[in-house]
């Protein structure tokens, strides 16, 4: 493998991927795998450094999770970051132990700038810090490069073998040079290029997926949204007809975007792919019919979905792979990693148990979202698709606050395209990272031209935010917010109230369900 390449060992902390992405961000490809990887596959792998993750065990514990020490005579650069630098420090010989103080979020360093990792940081740096245990002494031939009162050994280096660690989490945002830290163990201490870009990446899936696949055919889930157009296109490059892809018109998407779906990709569309568009609407509506719990409705949608696949499975006949534009947020939010189940998000924890293909294929599983749209306009994805906001598996099942009927999605329907469309005439919708009309529960009274009216509330959502992890309510002009009331309560039958959602996530997530 010529690409530079970093590798992040997971030691089961909470921002490995972030730390991954970050290595992206310096223009180095970066794959995170468990901390017990084996010698022989790191070495095939050829990295030019390794970082080791945080984790939530004590290293001198006894469910302490650790690599062996011949990794440190790879010769291959080694960043350990908060566990994992206590991890190097326990395993080469220091001591760990409980702190007598822990700490918590922002905290002061002071740095040693003579220190590799520190160039160009400020002698007193802000850091993000998250531990109860700390490296009360550093193995022998290490040197200390940075302290805080509490802390006195908050980085330590040993040049000459390769190997540095930071108690702090340089990865976050709340670091404020970590950026330069990382950039300068990536570029200045791995001696990496930093001329990977996003083509590669598309490059090496591509490569990978037609590995994987063979002569095998491949049925890809097309909802039309940007995670599943990407690995649509990017699966389409990799195996061209083995490829079929299926729009499943689930009757919970946006007005208009069956058609619009159909557009771009079937057979009038510039992509070479076999498209089967199937009108499920009624399907849904059924299986929906008085069910109120959100899960209870994701699951179901989410199995109803596979059964259509299964279905067209069947008809084309002998398929092998499942493709699904499962992005990173998915993934933790699903709780597949260690974290708790938020939602069970379609196409991840929504899955039914049997589902009838060899295997799945998740070609984005690794990327944020930003990253995907990177990745897209590298596959020569038009603009208009690639930065189009994203749009849940589940689409307007979880924009409809208890049971869904076809009136209550024509409802949602008419008042978010009114939305969506005074957006784009203010011209704010480029800086919203995301923004809906959702239809609540709530009926109450109003009046309108001298008669009584007992009808439904929108709530209108819009929120800045670059992950999807978490993300802020927009303070949207208040002109906007009453030329999109006026013409919702006007235009859109059976609504007469409008309310605007100034809560961020966390406390509440994006989506109302
Ligand atoms: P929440 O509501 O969890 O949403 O804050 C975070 C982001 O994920 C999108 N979302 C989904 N995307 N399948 C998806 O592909 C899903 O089931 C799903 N649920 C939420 C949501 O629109 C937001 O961008």
């Amino acid at each position: 493998m010529k690409r530079e390449t970093v590798i992040v060992l997971d030691f089961g902390g909470q921002y490995n991927q972030l730390i991954a992405r970050r290595v992206r961000e310096c223009n180095v490809y970066c794959e995170v795998h468990p901390y017990n990887l084996s010698l022989e596959k790191i070495r095939a792998m050829n990295p030019k450094g390794i970082i080791f993750t945080g984790g939530p065990n004590s290293v001198y514990g006894k469910d302490a999770v650790l690599c062996g020490k011949e990794i440190f005579d790879l010769g291959i650069p080694i960043l350990g970051i908060c566990y994992g630098a206590q991890a190097m420090a326990h395993l080469l010989g220091g001591r760990v132990t409980t702190a007598p103080v822990s700490e918590y979020g922002k905290t002061e360093v002071e740095v040693d700038r003579s220190a590799a990792i520190f160039a160009g940081v400020s002698e007193k740096t802000i850091c993000w810090m998250s531990h109860t245990d700390y490296i009360e002494s550093a193995p022998e031939d290490f040197r200390v490069t940075a302290h805080t009162p509490v802390c006195p050994v908050a980085a330590m280096e040993c040049p000459e073998r390769g190997l540095y660690a930071v108690q702090f989490h340089p990865e976050v945002m709340h670091t404020v040079e970590g950026m330069t830290m990382l950039r300068s163990f990536v570029l200045n201490i791995c001696g990496c290029k930093g001329d990977w870009k996003m083509d590669s990446f598309v490059e090496t899936t591509i490569q990978a997926v037609r590995d994987k696949v063979g002569n095998g055919k491949v049925l890809c889930a097309l909802s039309g949204g940007v995670d599943s157009s990407v690995a649509a296109v990017l699966l389409a490059k990799a195996v061209g007809k083995q490829l079929t892809c299926v729009f499943v018109d689930h009757g919970l998407l946006r007005k208009n975007e069956g058609d619009e779906v159909e557009a771009v990709f079937g057979p009038a569309g510039p992509y070479d792919l076999n498209f089967i568009r199937v009108n499920a609407q009624e399907r849904f509506y059924q299986k929906l019919a008085g069910i109120t719990e959100p899960e209870q409705k994701r699951k179901l949608i989410g199995e109803e979905f596979i059964r259509v696949f299964e279905e067209e499975a069947k008809k084309i006949g002998a398929v092998d792979f499942l493709v699904q534009g499962t992005i990173y947020p998915d993934v933790i939010e699903s709780g597949l990693e260690k974290s708790a189940v938020i939602k069970s998000h379609h196409n991840v924890g929504g899955l039914p148990d049997c589902v009838d293909f060899k295997e799945i294929i998740e070609p984005l599983r690794m990327l944020f979202k930003d990253e995907v749209r990177k990745a897209g306009r590298e596959l020569g994805i038009p603009e208009h698709l690639v930065s189009r906001q994203p749009f849940p598996g589940p689409g307007l099942g979880v924009r409809i606050i208890g049971e869904v009927t076809a009136e209550k999605v024509r409802i949602v329907q008419d008042a978010d395209y009114i939305y969506r469309e005074e957006l784009a005439k203010a011209g704010i919708d480029k800086e919203l990272g995301q923004y809906f009309a959702a239809l609540t529960n709530m009926r109450s009274v109003g009046v309108m031209g001298d008669e009584r009216t007992y009808d439904y509330a929108v709530a209108l959502r819009a929120v800045s935010t670059s992950d999807f992890m978490t993300a802020e309510a927009a303070q949207l002009p208040w002109e906007v917010l009453e030329i999109v009331t006026n013409r919702i309560v006007n235009e859109v039958k059976g609504v007469n109230r409008v309310l605007y959602d100034c809560t961020g996530k966390p406390p509440a997530t994006i989506e109302f369900e």
